[in-house]
């Protein structure tokens, strides 16, 4: 008899033990056990009150945090713990796809799970990340969109690429402006998306959209579907009227199809501080939607290196690891996790 136990004893390690006394645990412990990131392990802690500061340490109360994920249910808490960004702005060439990517695969270097959502038929993210024919791809955002239009099983395990600098990437090609035509007359035209961001939602600390420069259907899918959007603004051209539209268009989707959409931010992008105008304009931007809307303390630099980056099909932080810009990506993260 005693001979079983001590059989059964030494299957259980230290570690096991250790975990099993203690009533405070450490984020590690926590990221260990759990199998959650950094990122879910703080937010359960936080909505569930189970921070313990002891001295200069803190600690998660177990029981607390393990009632918050019973209560919460196996995968739903999961689905509360992704955050899902779209980045929009209808006007062209203000940085939409190089944030997308960049901040995409930021949050992804810091233990994030991430998923890019190529929302725009010209398929720029899905080229920016080194798939230089995306017309070639054949099951895409389209394929997808079409078969839950036609309530037909969804083959979201066939879009899905894994990328080599640790994000998955929904792709986009031009089958997307034939379907966004064919989304005008189809039921729950604004929240398809929506349905398939839901079914993967559990699977992601973040899903970040890549928007086209328009405010068409697929713009509001994206919107409809989003717990915050950033507004890329480009500092060298006046984007007061345009954001005005874009604000209205915000506010349109709010009351209507998603209440909880926030606005993450203004991203004041391609600033030039050589140039006075460049200064005046972000000047103007933070005057006038400040008090409205977050802007980013973080500013994108005009870099040669960021411009680059989209014919290299690599992140900035491969191509450019020391540059400008690339700091500016870097503290962007930082303040987008540090917003929860
Ligand atoms: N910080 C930067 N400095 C200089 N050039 C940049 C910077 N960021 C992006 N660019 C360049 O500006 C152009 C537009 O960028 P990007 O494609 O990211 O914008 P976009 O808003 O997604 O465009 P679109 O509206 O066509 O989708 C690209 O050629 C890109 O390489
Ligand atoms: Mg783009």
């Amino acid at each position: 008899m005693f001979g079983t136990i001590w059989m059964f004893s030494d299957q259980i390690d230290d570690e096991d033990i250790l975990f099993a006394q203690r009533s405070f645990i450490t984020y590690n412990m926590a990221i260990d056990y759990y199998k959650m990131s950094y990122r879910a392990v703080t937010r359960v802690a936080d909505r569930s009150g189970a921070f313990y500061k002891l001295h200069k340490k803190v600690l998660i109360n177990r029981a607390i945090f393990e009632d918050y994920l019973r209560k919460n249910g196996k995968d739903g808490w999961k689905k509360n713990m992704c955050k899902v960004i779209a980045i929009a702005n209808q006007k062209g060439g203000v940085a939409k796809t190089t944030t997308a990517v960049n901040l995409g695969i930021g949050l992804a270097k810091e233990g994030n799970k991430v998923c890019l959502v190529d929302c725009d038929a010209q398929g720029s993210m899905t080229i920016a990340l080194g798939y230089k024919e995306p017309d070639r791809i054949e099951v895409t955002l389209a394929t997808l969109l079409s078969e839950i239009m036609e309530e037909e099983e969804v083959s979201i395990s066939d879009a899905i690429i894994h990328q080599d600098e640790g994000v998955d990437l929904i792709p986009a090609n031009i089958d997307l402006a034939a379907l966004e035509i064919n989304l005008v007359n189809a039921m729950s035209r604004e929240v398809m998306l929506r349905m398939l961001i839901e079914s993967i939602r559990s699977e992601y600390d973040y899903i970040i959209i890549d928007c086209a420069p328009s405010l068409g259907m697929m713009t509001i899918n994206a919107l409809a579907c989003a717990d915050s959007v950033l507004i890329p603004v480009q500092a060298s051209y006046l984007p007061v009227k345009g954001l005005e539209q874009l604000m209205k268009t915000i506010q349109r989707v709010q009351k209507r199809l998603n209440k909880k959409l926030v606005i993450e931010g203004i991203l004041l992008t391609m600033v030039d501080s050589r140039l006075n105008y460049a200064k005046d304009i972000s000047q103007l931007v933070i005057d006038t939607y400040s008090n409205k809307v977050p802007v980013f303390e973080t500013k994108i630099p005009l870099s040669v290196r960021a411009a680059e980056i989209t014919v290299e099909g690599t992140s900035i932080y491969q191509y450019d690891p020391k540059g400008k810009a690339t700091a500016a990506y870097r503290t962007l993260t930082e303040e987008v996790i540090s917003r929860g």
